[in-house]
């Protein structure tokens, strides 16, 4: 065991560590910059129904409903097709509206989770088209399902999901290409562009690694607190959510991810100097709305840790900590901003003394209701 675990403390440790080659290993052989084409074997006779779609339907638990709110961001924006993501607890047990021309996207790392396969099971009462995205070849979820796309990360040991939820936001990624260019609702040559930045993209995750160091000396401060608030917006939004579930998870320190904009409908209640905020501040489309967000809670003598794009200099100077991640198109910002979030987790979980591979009252997989 120790072995496997190589220098690592940990088997978190070492599965954050390992992104960066796990999504390249998910995008090998499904990126083709030659040819500007997405190939998803799993799909492949599935073309129509993806062209056809007038909706979505994603459903997962945990982590992987995270995963499945940043892949509605993606489809929408690249295929153009309505997308809902639901809780597949609340899914199974309310009388959904679902058809024949509907696909469902059950996402699951280990294909096991019992909500998950009985949300798949109503919906293909209902005549459903059943796709899945799944880290464990051969579980149940990829044998019930029409097609699947594999995430190809490798086991999992680590109770909270690290490498997993880069692999299936990957593998959303190209889903959402794939389908676009089905659709042709995305030119050949953005195609072409997209495809090029997604290549470099573990490169820059390796960078955000590298900036360790800086996470840990936050994660001391962050462990001596009882709260915690994660703020972002767009596809910072389930990036933040996904950094309080790991906080909780794994350190016991109760951690809210909520909107940037929401934060004056309830939160901003809780801002004091005991409360850290952690904001995802990167530059892009509502980089503005977030930085007059900031300004709020330290008019309340909030204290606020900024993930922020590379030579930010406004955050320097109006945030508490700032940690700096490569400047990358906003679709593909949870890749590299979750990393460190991931990384203050542990950090903050290890100070605490906490049992980080095998939290208290957790499950790696759900197989019971
Ligand atoms: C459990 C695990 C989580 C995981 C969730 C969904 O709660 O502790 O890490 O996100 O189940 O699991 P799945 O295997 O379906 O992704």
């Amino acid at each position: 065991e120790e072995l496997e675990k190589g220098n690592f403390e940990h088997y978190m440790l070492k599965e954050i560590f390992e992104q960066p080659r796990i999504v390249k290993d998910c995008m090998r052989g499904r990126i083709d910059l030659k040819v500007g084409q997405i190939s998803l074997e799993g799909l492949k006779n599935h073309t129509k129904q993806l062209k056809a779609a007038k909706r979505i339907l994603i459903v997962g638990c945990g982590t992987s409903w995270h995963a499945g709110l940043i892949g509605e961001y993606l489809i929408e924006e690249y295929a153009r097709v309505p997308v809902e993501v639901e809780y597949a607890s609340e899914f199974r047990y309310r009388n959904p509206v679902i058809g024949e021309d509907d696909i469902v996207i059950a996402i699951s790392q280990s294909g096991e989770t019992a909500d998950t396969i009985a949300a798949i099971n109503l919906a293909k009462l209902n005549g459903a088209t059943i796709l899945s995205v799944c880290n464990v070849v051969g579980s149940s979820i990829p044998r019930l399902s029409d097609g699947v796309v594999y995430t190809h990360a490798g086991p999992e040991i680590g109770v909270a999901s690290t490498k997993a939820f880069t692999a299936q936001v990957t593998v959303l990624t190209l889903m959402a290409l794939f389908m676009a260019q089905n659709r042709g609702t995305i030119t050949s040559s953005q195609l072409i562009e997209l495809q090029t930045e997604l290549s470099t993209i573990t490169s820059k995750m390796q960078t955000v690694l590298d900036v360790n160091k800086a996470v840990k000396e936050i994660a001391k401060r962050i462990s001596a607190f009882g709260n915690c608030l994660f703020l972002g917006r767009g596809i910072g939004f389930p990036v933040a959510l996904e950094g309080a579930l790991k906080l909780k998870e794994i350190s016991y320190i109760h951690a809210e991810g909520y909107p940037a904009a929401e934060m004056k409908h309830g939160p901003i209640a809780l801002i004091d100097a005991n409360m850290p905020v952690i904001f995802i501040a990167t530059k892009g489309p509502s980089y503005d709305k977030v930085i007059s967000n900031i300004q709020e809670v330290k008019a309340r003598k909030g204290n606020v840790i900024a993930i922020a794009t590379e030579g930010d200099k406004i955050l320097k100077e109006i945030a508490d900590e700032v940690i700096e991640i490569p400047a990358v198109n906003e679709c593909f910002l949870p890749l590299l901003a979750v990393i460190p979030l991931q990384l203050l987790s542990y950090y903050a979980a290890v100070m605490r003394g906490c049992n980080v591979d095998q939290p208290r009252n957790l499950a790696k997989s759900v197989t019971v209701e």
